[in-house]
């Protein structure tokens, strides 16, 4: 007998949002923010707008405080290591910019990463001389340690940052960075993790994760309202970070305690709500017993590859654990465009769900979050053999 669950999915799913014409199946683009989080990021605009100048004197500081306390004890650090910036691209941009790399420095990454912070590589290393070297992750991925080895083989006496997703946009696996961070101290280099898809999805602990940066999106698996995203940086590691805008904060009139958040947190007029909503898109995951919610995602996503893989045919990109992959996962599809498959899933079966072309084949990323169950994926796997039999 499969055990009762102690959460009722059905209210659950009515706390969102989207619209239910829709069978939303791709949570991993921007999230989907429930209705309680969505009230409290409403409150704070409603509040700065009520009195925006004793909103900015008396209320900003507080505010914000508090919504980095509450990260901070969530994701295990010292609030005073967190800025909190609208995107992991910002947040990112922000240390790239400010690294000292010289003609022949190289960046040591893998193939699965971001493209918009590839770019971002690029541009730097364009400016500075310095090389991204692209290390292949082939697929299957199905060994951590061969991963491991063959990643850590890259590194030479140029190497003097390694940046890598903690879990990867486009093939939705999971690297093993905890031992990547431990590795590069060892050789003396800086790790930069791209955790965008981390925080609310698995266990993110930096006290034991120890990287030297850490960027994590709040508004994805976190529950937080669109916006809202952290970078951490290593104390040691802080006066090296220039602000990326430069404002009050530098040569401050009134420094606070940190050079670090004086530098990056205020960065002109603009709205901090979703940032400060962030307490309550933590308390939400909680008080609905989020481990057992993301554990039932994630069977479900189980069950989906290989209903997948069944109509295709073709190899999982990883193994059925925890620990390659959470509650998004990228699926082989047959070898048609892909455009046109997301159209027609979007226009005709009123399914969202990214298809894409990586490395020459096609993918299908799924996302399962609360709100989904089997009737989603029966209607996933119902226009996938009709689109896939019509075309091959
Ligand atoms: C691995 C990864 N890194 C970074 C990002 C950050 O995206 P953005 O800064 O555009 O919100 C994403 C977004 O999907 C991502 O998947």
């Amino acid at each position: 007998m499969p055990p009762t669950p102690t959460i009722d999915y059905r209210a659950l799913k009515a706390e969102y949002l989207l619209d239910p014409a829709i069978t939303y199946l791709n949570h991993g683009s921007f999230g989907a923010c429930p209705k309680p989080v969505f009230r409290s990021y409403q409150l704070w605009q409603r509040k700065l707008e009520l009195e925006p100048v004793q909103f900015v004197d008396k209320i900003f500081k507080p505010a914000i405080s508090e919504a980095r306390c509450e990260l901070g004890k969530f994701i295990h650090c010292d609030p005073d290591d967190l800025v909190y910036f609208p995107n992991p691209t910002t947040a990112l941009n922000t240390v790239i910019r400010s690294l000292k790399l010289t003609p022949g420095d190289e960046i040591l990454s893998t193939d699965h990463e971001y493209g918009a912070l590839e770019r971002t590589w690029k541009y730097y290393c364009q400016k500075t001389g310095a090389k991204f070297v692209r290390r292949p992750v082939h697929l299957p991925y199905d060994s951590k340690e061969k991963m491991m080895a063959d990643f850590i083989a890259g590194i030479n006496p140029k190497t003097k940052v390694i940046f890598i997703s903690e879990m990867t946009s486009m093939t939705a696996v999971i690297f093993p960075v905890k031992e990547i961070c431990s590795k590069a101290k060892e050789a003396g280099i800086m790790t930069i993790i791209d955790g965008a898809h981390v925080p609310g999805h698995i266990n993110l602990d930096l006290s034991d994760m120890q990287p030297d940066v850490y960027t994590g999106a709040c508004h994805k698996w976190l529950s937080a309202p669109k916006g809202s995203s952290f970078l951490y940086v290593k104390k040691s590691l802080q006066p090296q970070i220039d602000p990326l805008v430069i404002s009050w904060g530098w040569e401050s009139d009134f420094p606070s305690h940190s050079q670090f958040l004086d530098y990056h947190q205020w960065q002109g007029t603009r709205d901090l709500s979703a940032f400060f909503a962030v307490p309550a898109a933590i308390a939400f995951q909680k008080s609905n017993n989020w481990q057992e919610v993301s554990s039932r995602c994630h069977n479900l996503l189980v069950e989906t590859r290989r209903r997948i893989s069944n109509i295709t045919g073709a190899e999982l990109i990883c193994p059925d654990s925890k620990s390659f992959f959470g509650q998004m996962a990228s699926i082989r599809l047959p070898d048609i465009d892909p455009v046109k498959i997301q159209t027609t899933l979007f226009q005709e079966y009123k399914i969202e769900v990214p298809v894409f072309r990586w490395k020459d084949e096609t993918f299908i990323r799924v996302s399962i979050q609360a709100y989904n169950d089997e009737n989603d994926v029966d209607k996933l796997i119902e226009a996938l053999k009709q689109i896939t039999g019509k075309q091959t």
